[in-house]
Formats: C-alpha cells, structure tokens, sequence
C-alpha cells in the first residue's frame, strides 16, 4: 500500500478531451502515424513519413480544431512495396504530440497482444498527464497475422480473441482506479501485487474506443467503449444507416450511448471530373496492388464474396483509404456527404488524405466553413490568438 498520500488530479473528461466536445459532427485525422497513411499507392504525391511531417500535420489538425488524430496500429508492411512498413509507435508517437498541441484528442491504437494491461494502463495515464486529459485508449485486436508471428503472440480463434481483449481491458482498468495493491487471476493474466500510480487525469476514466466489427466485437464495444470506430463497408447511405442504428441499439441494450465513428478518405477537386480523375491516377494508375492484394488476403476477403462489380468497387475504397467512406469532388459535394454521414447518426469522421498537409490545408480552408455554416461545426477559435 502507498504510504504517501495521492493527490486528486482528476478533471471530468468532458472539459478536457475534445471526444465529448459538443460539435455535432467530429473530426480526426486516421493514419498520420504511418508512411503513406491510408493511402496504397506508389504516387510521389505521397511524402516520406516523418516526425516532422507528422508533427506538421497534428498541428494544422489542431489549429483548426479536429477533436481526434487515430493512428493506425502497424508493425509491418502489407504487400511488397513498403506501404505502412516505416511508423510511429502509437503510444510515444501520441505523447510527442501532445507536447506541441493544445486541443485535440490524442489516440493510441493498441493491439491488445503487444502490451501488457499494466504497460498500457500506464503509458496511457502518462499521456494524459502530458496532454492534460486529452488521450483516449483504442483497442484493436488486429488482423494482420504476420504481425502476430512477428511479436510471438498467438493469433488466437476470433471469439477467443475476445476474451483475451476483455479480460485485458478490465485488469487494465484496474491499474487506473484501484487505489490499493490489488490481485487479479484470470485466464490469461495473473497479477501479485498491482499498483500503478498516478492515476489518469481523465474523470471517470480516459476515454476507449474499439473498432470490432463482428457480434463479439459489438458486444465489447456497447459494453466498455465511449466510441466504436466501423467501416460503413456498403458504402451508401442505406446501408450505413442500418450498420449506425445496429449500433445504436447494441449500446441502448447495454444500458449505454456509445459514439460511432467512421472513417473516410478525402480527394478534393475543383471540380467532380478533376477530383475523380485524381482518384484515377493516384488508386487506379499509380495504385499499389500489392498492398491491396495482401490487405484483402488477411482481412479474409475474397472475390468470391461479392458481385465483380463490388468486389472491384471495394478495391478501390480499400487502396484509396483502408476501406474508408469515399468523399470525393469538390469541397460542396464534400461537406454535403459529411452532412450526410452526420445525418445518418454519425458522430465522428476521421479523414485521410493522399496528402495530409496540402489535403488537410485545402480541407480547412474550403470545407470547414461549409459544415459551420449548416451548422455540424462551431467555428473554432485558437486559444490565445
Ligand atoms: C476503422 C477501423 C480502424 C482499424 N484500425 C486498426 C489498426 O490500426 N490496426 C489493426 O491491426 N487493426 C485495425 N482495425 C481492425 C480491427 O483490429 C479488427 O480486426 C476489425 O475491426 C474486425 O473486427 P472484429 O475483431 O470484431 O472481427 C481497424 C478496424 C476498423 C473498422
């Protein structure tokens, strides 16, 4: 037991971390963290990642005040060409971020598998000291098994998956609340003695996300998660709609309101024709199909499950942003799709860019002020400026 009194630095969450700010439709950044973020392509439009460049990015997010910077969790490349291969770790990558911002919601997305709960409850509670509330765990169980041969973990049977995800997340939570030395027995951890200490700044507990898509993977989310992060994989409004109130209902079951976010990728043009002849080049022309081929292959998806129409429509949203929602054409038809997402019960969109920094630039500038004006967003002003 502590023999020194522990001070309380607790803050309620909600005047600290951006995730509960009361924007209608929120906003992140998805893949910063990684070379090429969500973009497979072999285009020098893309920069080399760097911490510089990252860094660039967080701040151009942060000034115009995104609540979110998603990274993705990735140890290796997916295909042959390098795509994801060069990254920031999560956690270190958040906590230097929240060093050189002042209002976005740092995320570290954790593969359960690579961290013990007590290593990820503290780190998790250092970054939200360094940034002063503004962290929020996502867990991910992964889908990338040469990864897990990487880190010599097993890639256990899907629903076991589970178990191992819930049971670490309910001893990690111990290690933020419990004040005395505590035991814990479970079947897969056994704990003498844990202690960790300090606490998070964040009241009740930081923020948690989960991007499970399978029963299981709802199940956890409606019970643990303040947001679930999903791929509206149909990719029209109707679909989406079912997918967002299916959520909804998992999370009324469990006596709980759970935020859905998704993820979407973002080329800009003058006009329709310019931004789709974009997409052409950079996903099409210039596509990396090796990364998409292997994406495919370890997400477990093959022709075979859809129409060749939809099977090659998929394709492309899979190279172009990981599977994100399209927002292609210009910034009206941009913000209008947003509005639509939002209007369908979407409360957070993370965006990727082929570019983040000229992507994100041009966002700002000629999108932003479209969700303000209809009202999804509050102008945002830079503290102190
Ligand atoms: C929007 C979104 C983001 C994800 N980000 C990552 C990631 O960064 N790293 C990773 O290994 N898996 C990521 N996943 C995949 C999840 O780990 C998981 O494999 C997937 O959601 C399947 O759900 P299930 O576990 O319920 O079957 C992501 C999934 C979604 C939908």
């Amino acid at each position: 037991m502590s023999q020194i009194a522990t001070p309380d630095e607790r803050q309620d969450r909600r005047n600290t971390n951006a995730l509960f700010s009361e924007n209608k439709l929120k906003l992140g950044l998805f893949g910063p963290n990684c070379d090429r973020g969500c973009a497979m392509t072999l285009s020098d439009d893309v920069p080399l990642l760097t911490w510089e460049y990252t860094k660039q990015v967080a701040q151009i997010a942060d000034r115009a005040g995104f609540e979110a910077l998603v990274p993705v969790a990735r140890w290796k490349e997916i295909g042959r060409n390098g795509f994801n291969g060069r990254n920031f770790d999560t956690y270190t990558w958040a906590a230097g971020l929240a060093s050189v911002t002042d209002h976005i919601t740092l995320i570290t997305t954790s593969h359960v598998q690579a961290n013990h709960p007590a290593v990820a409850a503290k780190a998790v509670a250092t970054i939200d000291h360094i940034s002063g509330g503004r962290v929020c765990l996502n867990i991910v169980n992964g889908w990338f098994e040469p990864e897990f041969k990487m880190l010599g973990s097993d890639f256990l049977p899907h629903d076991k998956r589970y178990q191992y995800t819930t049971e670490w997340y309910e001893l990690l939570r111990k290690f933020w609340t419990e004040e005395e030395e505590f035991d814990f027995r479970g079947e897969f951890f056994t704990v003498e003695g844990g202690y960790s200490q300090p606490k998070p700044i964040q009241s009740p507990l930081p923020a948690v996300m989960n991007a499970g898509g399978s029963k299981t993977g709802r199940e956890f989310i409606a019970k643990y998660a303040d947001a679930g992060y999903v791929l509206l994989a149909g990719y029209d409004l109707t679909t989406a709609r079912a997918q967002v109130e299916t959520r909804a209902a998992d999370a009324a079951a469990a006596g709980r309101e759970v935020d859905t976010w998704t993820t979407a990728y973002v080329v800009q043009g003058d006009t329709k024709e310019e931004a789709q002849a974009y997409l052409e080049q950079v996903f099409v022309e210039e596509a990396d199909m090796s990364a998409g081929e292997a994406a495919a292959k370890y997400l477990g998806l093959n022709s075979s499950a859809m129409e060749p129409h939809q099977w090659e429509e998929f394709n492309l949203h899979l190279r172009a942003g990981y599977g994100g929602y399209p927002l292609v054409g210009t910034a009206d038809d941009i913000a209008e799709q947003l509005a639509q997402l939002s209007e369908i019960g979407v409360a957070g969109v993370s965006l990727s860019f082929v570019d983040f920094v000229t992507g994100l630039s041009r966002f700002n500038a000629d999108v932003m002020p479209k969700l303000e004006a209809a009202g999804l967003r509050k102008p945002y002003a830079v503290a102190g400026a």
